[in-house]
């Protein structure tokens, strides 16, 4: 980690409310962030604080109301649909609780999905070094039997495993993890964990992991706690 360089994640001043018929909810009110290559950072708080509200901003599934937000050196703040799925699919890994997986393809098809979507066009001339490199991060994560499994066919922790790799096939800059061992018994969560961590550290992503657990957060490098709408550096 250098934090002399710029950094691979900006947000400043971020702000989030949900209207709620005539009233207001305002979950984030002021959240400022910088995240480096290589920096694994563990985000904690009561459930409600807004952890996933923020993960969705930072990870350009939803737009802030106010702020700034900088990704991999482009100025995602004011991205229109289109152009913020794209900077998506190129920068942001996810991976949610609840695995969410595409339950109609198989482990192999779901990691290519977001590289599918990177591609666009140019998929059909790339699709022979894509198919090679999902194959590869599937093996990676310990699934070279289980290609051709659906998400019904496979257990929680190898589920979680291949959505790991489906987050981390595009080496993306940033890795955004919401609960990830949420749903798996301590020692699968574990597995999981270290696993993530690993590949993420290996390709130098910055990673952002939500966590309940103190045990989580202590394997990262530094943790964060959102109170109030803001963040507290610990
Ligand atoms: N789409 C939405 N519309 C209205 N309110 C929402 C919406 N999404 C989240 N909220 C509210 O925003 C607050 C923050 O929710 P969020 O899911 O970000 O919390 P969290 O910290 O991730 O909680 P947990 O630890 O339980 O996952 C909650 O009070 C929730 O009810
Ligand atoms: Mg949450």
């Amino acid at each position: 980690m250098n934090n002399s360089t710029t950094p691979v994640l900006d947000a400043r001043g971020l702000e989030k409310s949900f209207c709620m018929g005539a009233s207001q909810l305002r979950v984030l009110r002021g959240v400022d962030l910088a995240l480096h290559s290589g920096e694994v950072c563990a985000l904690r708080g009561t459930s409600g604080s807004g952890k996933s509200t923020l993960l969705h901003l930072l990870g350009l599934l939803d737009t802030t109301d106010v702020g700034s937000l900088h990704l991999a050196g482009l100025d995602c703040t004011k991205l229109g649909r289109t152009a913020a799925a794209r900077q998506r699919a190129k920068q942001v890994g996810f991976v949610f609780q609840q695995f969410q997986l595409l339950p109609e393809l198989d482990a192999l098809q779901n990691v290519l999905m977001p590289r599918r979507l990177a591609c666009g066009w140019s998929w059909w001339s790339r699709r022979r070094d894509e198919y090679a490199r999902a194959k590869q991060i599937l093996s990676k994560v310990g699934l070279s039997e289980r290609m051709s499994h659906r998400p019904t066919q496979l257990s929680g922790g190898e589920q979680q495993r291949v959505a790991v790799a489906r987050a981390l096939v595009s080496k993306p800059a940033l890795l955004l993890a919401d609960e990830p061992t949420g749903n798996l018994d301590t020692q699968t969560g574990n597995d999981v964990l270290a696993l993530l961590l690993g590949l993420a550290r290996e390709q130098g992503a910055a990673v952002l992991l939500a966590t309940h657990s103190r045990s989580l957060a202590d394997a990262c490098d530094r943790e964060i706690l959102l109170v109030d709408g803001k963040l507290e550096m610990l």
